[in-house]
C-alpha cells in the first residue's frame, strides 16, 4: 500500500495516525474546454474509491475508518439528510470493516436524486432512523446512543458528512496531492479553487492542504448547505482543528496562512432547493464531459463559470459515480 503524502512529509504520523487506501490517487486533473472561461482546469475526485463509489467522502473515511477500529469501535452512528452521500459512503466502506453503520436522516426536497439514494441506501445494510429536523435528531440523540449500545459501548458518533478533524485529513491530502502535482507540471498553479460545501470539510482540508504544500490557491467553498453553521470563521477554525490533530500525533509545521474564503452567493432556496444557473453549469459540465449532482457540485461549478475570479481557476468535482 502507497503511504498518504501527510505520512511520508511527517514520518511521526505513521506510528500514530492509521491510515487505509480506499482509491486510486494521484485523481486527475485536466483542462476544462468549451466552456466561458478558457483557464478553467478540474481536479476530479469522481472516481477515488472502489466498488463503484467514489466523490470527495472516500478520503475523509481513508483516516476515520482506520480511527473507529482503533478505538474498536462496533458501530458509527452519523446523521445527514434524506439523499446523504456520506451517510450512504459511510455505510458502505464501514461494512466492509464489519462495522455497523446507524443514520439519523432529516428531510430534504424530495426528487429523482434522492429516491435513488434511499434505494441505495436501503440496500447498504445501514440502520435508517427519519429524524426529520434537526431538532427532532438533537432531541432524540440520548435514545438513538442508547438504542445502538453493545456490550456496554456507545456506538462511535460521526458529525454530518464526516467533517471531524480526522476526517478533515483526507482533503489536506488531496491539498498536497494537488502541490505534486503542480510540482510535476500536471496544471498550472491554480489562483482559485472552486469547490462545494455541505459540512466543510472539503474546503477546511484543501485549504490546509494547499497551504502545506506551498501553494497561494485561495479556495473559494460555495456554501450549498443552509442548515449548519459554514462561514468562513467556521471552516477556517475546522481547518485549525486539523492542524490540531496533526500537531497532537506529532507532526511539527509553522502555522500555515489559511487562504479560504466561503460564498452563499450559489445557495439559491436553500439546501437540497434547485437553482437554473446549477441546471445550466451541469449541462455546461456534461458537454465538457463531467457529470455533477444538482445539490452539490453544479451548484460549484456554476461558481467555478461565473464568478469574477482571476484563473486559472481549477473546479474540484466532488460528485461520485452511481452504480
Ligand atoms: C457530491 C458532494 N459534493 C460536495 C460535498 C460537500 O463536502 P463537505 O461535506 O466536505 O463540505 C458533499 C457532501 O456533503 C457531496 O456529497
Amino acid at each position: 500500500m502507497t503511504k498518504p503524502i501527510l505520512q511520508r512529509r511527517f514520518p511521526a504520523l505513521e506510528r500514530t495516525l492509521p491510515f487505509r487506501r480506499l482509491g486510486d490517487g494521484p485523481t486527475p486533473v485536466r483542462r476544462l474546454t468549451g466552456t466561458t472561461r478558457d483557464d478553467l482546469w478540474c481536479k476530479d475526485e469522481s472516481g477515488y474509491g472502489t466498488g463503484g463509489w467514489g466523490g470527495n467522502k472516500v478520503r475523509k473515511l481513508e483516516w476515520l475508518l482506520p480511527e473507529m477500529q482503533r478505538r474498536k469501535a462496533h458501530t458509527v452512528l452519523t446523521v445527514g439528510a434524506t439523499g446523504t452521500n456520506w451517510g450512504l459512503a459511510a455505510a458502505l466502506y464501514a461494512r466492509e470493516l464489519g462495522i455497523d453503520t446507524v443514520l439519523a436522516l432529516v428531510d430534504q426536497p424530495e426528487d429523482e436524486h434522492v429516491r435513488e439514494q434511499q434505494r441505495r441506501l436501503r440496500e447498504s445494510g445501514a440502520t435508517v432512523h427519519h429524524t426529520r429536523s434537526k431538532l427532532l435528531t438533537m432531541a432524540g440523540a440520548p435514545w438513538l446512543f442508547l438504542r445502538h449500545t453493545r456490550g456496554g459501548r456507545l456506538p462511535y458518533y460521526l458529525p454530518p458528512g464526516g467533517s471531524a478533524p480526522i476526517g478533515v485529513l483526507g482533503y489536506v491530502e488531496a491539498g498536497l496531492e494537488l502541490g505534486e502535482q503542480v510540482v510535476a507540471g500536471r496544471l498550472p498553479a491554480p489562483r482559485h479553487i472552486v469547490t462545494a460545501v455541505g459540512s466543510g470539510g472539503t474546503v477546511a482540508g484543501l485549504a490546509l492542504g494547499c497551504a502545506l504544500a506551498g501553494l497561494r490557491a485561495r479556495v473559494i467553498g460555495v456554501v450549498v448547505n443552509d442548515t449548519l453553521p459554514l462561514a468562513t470563521r467556521d471552516l477556517t477554525r475546522l481547518a485549525d482543528r486539523a492542524a490540531a490533530v496533526l500537531r497532537k500525533r506529532g507532526a511539527a509545521f509553522d502555522t500555515p496562512q489559511l487562504r479560504l474564503t466561503a460564498t452563499r452567493d450559489y445557495l439559491g432556496g436553500g439546501y437540497g432547493h434547485p437553482t437554473a444557473q446549477a441546471a445550466d453549469a451541469a449541462d455546461t459540465a456534461e458537454a465538457a464531459g463531467l457529470r455533477l449532482d444538482p445539490v452539490y457540485s453544479a451548484k460549484a461549478f456554476a461558481a467555478a463559470l461565473t464568478a469574477d475570479l482571476e484563473g486559472p481557476v481549477l473546479f474540484l468535482n466532488t460528485y461520485g459515480p452511481r452504480k
